[in-house]
């Protein structure tokens, strides 16, 4: 059934659902020959191209479509199954971590290779933000290998594909033996790259067991039961810096930052980079009060995963949402690591792209 309303146009289906669709909406939605580019289905109608107060002759349902007659003579046609499908989730739900949540593992030649692999991987990888690889070759520069499933490596300044171990270049704590705190890399960067692929090459050395941990899940608790705190953390510009002789980054960013609907979109935690907040600004005091309580919980067991990263294991983590962290470890072997970034929209398209085989 189809009403035409003061602003809208309602459309209730047999299924009882009621569709109100505004007018300028159902202009720009026309998908009709002279309003779209058939072979790539881009837009080619300009919203600015009609007046703002548009009003439909009439309109009708014929076949499964919406018709609407406008009064520039111009006919538009929707589909109402494209309607449908604009209510349909891309991308597997968020998940909570489960109690006593270890990363599911794949091998690395079975993601790689098998398509249908890949798609329970990346699932898997949008649902919890994480997952591991095993069985990945002991080779330098295998991460470049991943780009099949995630994308081309997202560069940042420092090194293509990061180097972590103790004989190397020293630019932070991670290439010393000392534990690492919770973080996500780069809170230097304005946009900081939201995956992190973690390659264990060796680990030969005693200690040094990874730990992830659930920033969102932790904002998320923080939000409900200490809203105030919660408030002044997605406001509070807080500044970071890493850097070397040949390299500089720096960027002030609130701690959480969520979507306009209110949900968390990222994270950002460094207590390694962080800088001096300048004291004259107003509410350091209450920045300070939340940032402690933040911290205590990103050090407490409820939002965190521990486990042994073992050579030939790659752990991947969506870096906005999942902080990672390493205790400290005996240098008594060979510990070699190297780390790579890439894109979370590649990772989360490829389940769409490879579903379509
Ligand atoms: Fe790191
Ligand atoms: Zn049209």
């Amino acid at each position: 059934m189809i009403e035409i309303k003061k602003d809208s146009v309602e459309l209730t289906l047999e299924s009882n659902v009621v569709y109100d669709l505004p007018f300028l909406w159902l202009r720009d939605n026309c998908q009709c020959d002279e309003c779209r580019i058939t072979e790539t289905e881009e837009k080619q109608f300009l919203l600015h191209t009609v007046p703002s107060d548009i009003r439909p002759k009439s309109v009708e349902e014929k076949n499964d479509n919406l018709i609407i007659h406008w009064p520039d003579s111009h006919k538009s046609i929707i589909p109402i199954k494209k309607i449908l499908r604009s209510s349909s989730q891309r991308y597997p739900k968020k998940e909570s971590w489960p109690e006593d949540f270890k990363p599911q593992k794949y091998y690395w030649n079975q993601f790689l290779e098998l398509d249908s692999l890949a798609i329970k991987g990346l699932q898997d990888f949008v649902r919890y933000d994480v997952i591991i690889l095993k069985n990945a070759p002991d080779e330098s520069n295998s991460l470049e290998l991943l780009a099949k499933r995630f994308g081309p490596i997202h560069e940042t300044l420092f090194e293509r594909i990061h180097n972590v171990s103790v004989t190397g270049q020293v630019y932070n704590v991670a290439h010393t033996s000392k534990g690492l705190p919770p973080h996500n890399d780069f809170a230097s960067y304005l946009y900081q790259p939201n995956v992190q692929a973690l390659h264990m090459l060796v680990n030969e050395c005693e200690g040094g067991e990874s730990v992830i941990v659930d920033g969102w899940e932790a904002a998320k608790d923080l939000k409900n039961k200490n809203p105030d705190f919660f408030e002044i953390l997605s406001n509070f510009d807080v500044p970071f810096r890493e850097f070397d002789d040949n390299n500089e980054t720096y960027a002030e960013a609130p701690l959480i930052r969520c979507s306009p609907s209110g949900e968390i979109e990222s994270f950002r935690f460094s207590n390694q980079l962080m800088q001096m907040i300048n004291p004259i600004k107003k509410n350091v005091k209450k920045f300070y009060d939340a940032y402690h309580k933040l911290s205590e919980m990103m050090h407490s067991s409820k939002y965190r995963s521990k486990f042994r990263l073992n050579s030939g294991e790659v752990l991947i983590v969506a870096s906005l949402r999942v902080l990672h962290a390493r205790e400290s470890f005996i240098p008594n072997g060979k510990r070699h690591l190297q780390d790579a970034y890439f894109f979370y929209d590649n990772a989360a398209n490829n389940i769409v792209r490879l579903s379509k085989h």
